[in-house]
C-alpha cells in the first residue's frame, strides 16, 4: 500500500477527509506523516486524535526554505513516504522536495486553475463575478498553482451565494474529489500525468 504525506497548514478538513476515506477503504492508501508548518494549526489537534504521526516545525526558526525542506525530508524518508499531498499548505515547495520527489507531489486548489491561483481563490472569483468555479487537483511545480492539471471540477456561483456558501460547496466537494483522484493515482502506480477524470 503506498504511504502518503499530507502537508497542512491550517483547519485540517481535507486531511480528516483523506484518513476518513483511508479508513474505510474508499481510499487505498495509508496517511503515514501529517507535515505542517504552523505551530498552532487546529489539523495538529485532528492529527492527534486519529494518531497519525506529525512533524510541526516554524519555518521562521530555519535560515531558509532548503534548511526546514531538509528537516521535511528526513521526516519523509524516515516514514517511507511514497507520495506527497498538499491539503491546504499554503507555501511554495522549494527544490529540495520538488528533486527528491518528481511527479509525486500533488496539490488540491480551490478554483478551475489557472484562474485565480494563490491566496483567497474563493473570494477572487466572487469579486470577478464568474457565475462557474470549481476544484483542481494538480501536480505542483516551483509555480504559484501553476503545474500540470490532473483533474477538475467545476461548481455553480448562484446569485445570492456568499464567501462561506461558496466554501461550504467547494469543501464538500473537495471532500470526496481528493480521495477519489489520489485512489487513482496511487493505482496507476504514477505511471501517467494526464487527466485521471
Ligand atoms: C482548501 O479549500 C484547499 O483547496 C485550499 O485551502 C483549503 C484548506 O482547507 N488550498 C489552497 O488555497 C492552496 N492554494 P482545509 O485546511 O480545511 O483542508
Amino acid at each position: 500500500m503506498k504511504r502518503l504525506a499530507v502537508f497542512a497548514s491550517g483547519t485540517g478538513s481535507n486531511f480528516q477527509a483523506l484518513v476518513g476515506a483511508a479508513a474505510s477503504n474508499d481510499l487505498q492508501a495509508e496517511i503515514a506523516l501529517l507535515v505542517c508548518d504552523n505551530l498552532n494549526a487546529p489539523v495538529l489537534e485532528k492529527a492527534k486524535q486519529v494518531g497519525v504521526p506529525v512533524f510541526a516545525f516554524n519555518p521562521k526558526e530555519f535560515d531558509s526554505k532548503a534548511e526546514f525542506e531538509v528537516s521535511i525530508l528526513e521526516q519523509l524518508q524516515f516514514y517511507n513516504i511514497d507520495l506527497i499531498v498538499l491539503a491546504g499548505y499554503m507555501r511554495l515547495v522549494g527544490t529540495t522536495l520538488l528533486e527528491a520527489y518528481p511527479n509525486k507531489i500533488i496539490n488540491i486548489h480551490p478554483s478551475l486553475l489557472p484562474s485565480f491561483p494563490g491566496k483567497d481563490a474563493i473570494g477572487q472569483a466572487i469579486r470577478s463575478g464568474v457565475k462557474i468555479t470549481g476544484v483542481t487537483i494538480h501536480y505542483v511545480d516551483q509555480g504559484m498553482d501553476t503545474g500540470p492539471i490532473i483533474a477538475q471540477k467545476a461548481i455553480a456561483i448562484e446569485k445570492d451565494d456568499t464567501l462561506s456558501d461558496v466554501e461550504a460547496k467547494i469543501h464538500q466537494v473537495e471532500h470526496s474529489f481528493y480521495p477519489e483522484i489520489i485512489g487513482k493515482l496511487v493505482n496507476r502506480r504514477f505511471e501517467s500525468e494526464t487527466s485521471v477524470n
